[in-house]
């Protein structure tokens, strides 16, 4: 059994003030939510705050981002060891805005993700194609492509700390969701990859579903049974709306 984790990437969005208030109502709405994992992301700045108001409680918290080095000359960019330290136990790498506006490859991701374990980080590792390349018929190649650079030369034994989110680009922040089908057949598929590579501990890796979730959708994706959970954005920004989704049975 999978146990479900449900993150919330907040993007560039809520200051630390606007952070704490976010946890103070957020806590109450899910105190009694024991199997599911619950993950914040907040940006840098409220990285702290966040962690001191959650500890003790079911919810954890992520980055965004992270550096592949310990430490060194590298203006603007944050470790693992520092976000560890800050409080965090988890980091999203690779997200689809990341590629995008800060050309981040799949060797840079790989970097990341083999950073973030050895800091004992839990990576949750985004993938996923752009609508041209789903009207191209390319799906399936390019996440294969992006699964096998990003998780390039690291053991089996690490599966179960691996998180994989996949985000069709064009259902991020559009409204227009995957269907739990379509998700569904590029999970298994990727399940299927993650089998050619570590046998069967690919069956204890979580692999979320990422792209315009929403209260009302959350249900069906989560019938399905490769995905074991869920990356939101906008929906994860207001207390109650992200507390329905983390409740979503
Ligand atoms: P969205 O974003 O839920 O606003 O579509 C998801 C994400 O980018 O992780």
């Amino acid at each position: 059994m999978r146990v479900p984790v449900i993150a919330g990437n907040w993007k560039m969005y809520k200051t630390s003030g606007e952070a704490a208030a976010f946890v103070r109502a957020f806590l109450p709405l899910v105190a009694g939510v024991r199997e599911v994992e619950i993950v914040l992301a907040p940006p840098f700045p409220s990285i702290v705050a966040v962690a001191e108001l959650v500890r003790g409680s079911n919810v954890t918290v992520s980055s965004q981002n992270v550096h592949f080095a310990d430490e060194g000359a590298y203006t603007g960019e944050v470790s693992p060891r520092m976000l560890a330290d800050a409080g965090a136990t988890h980091c999203i790498i690779g997200h689809s805005e990341r590629r995008q506006y800060y050309a981040e490859t799949d060797d840079a991701v790989n970097r990341k993700i083999k950073a973030a374990l050895a800091a004992g980080l839990t990576p949750i590792f985004c993938l996923g194609e752009t609508l041209s390349q789903r009207e191209a018929g390319s799906t399936f190649d390019v996440v294969e492509a992006q699964l096998l650079r990003g998780l390039n030369d690291i053991p089996a034994k690490e599966a179960p700390k691996v998180v994989v989110a996949y985000e069709p680009v064009w259902a991020i922040g559009t409204g227009r969701t995957a269907t739990p089908e379509q998700a569904q057949d590029v999970h298994a598929f990727l399940r299927g990859r993650l089998k050619g590579m570590w046998d069967d501990a690919a069956e204890s890796v979580r692999i979320l579903y990422g792209g315009s979730v929403k209260p009302d959708n959350i249900a069906t994706l989560m019938a399905k049974q490769d995905i074991d959970g869920a990356l939101v954005g906008g929906a994860s920004l207001a207390a109650d709306s992200f507390a329905k989704i983390v409740k979503f049975k």
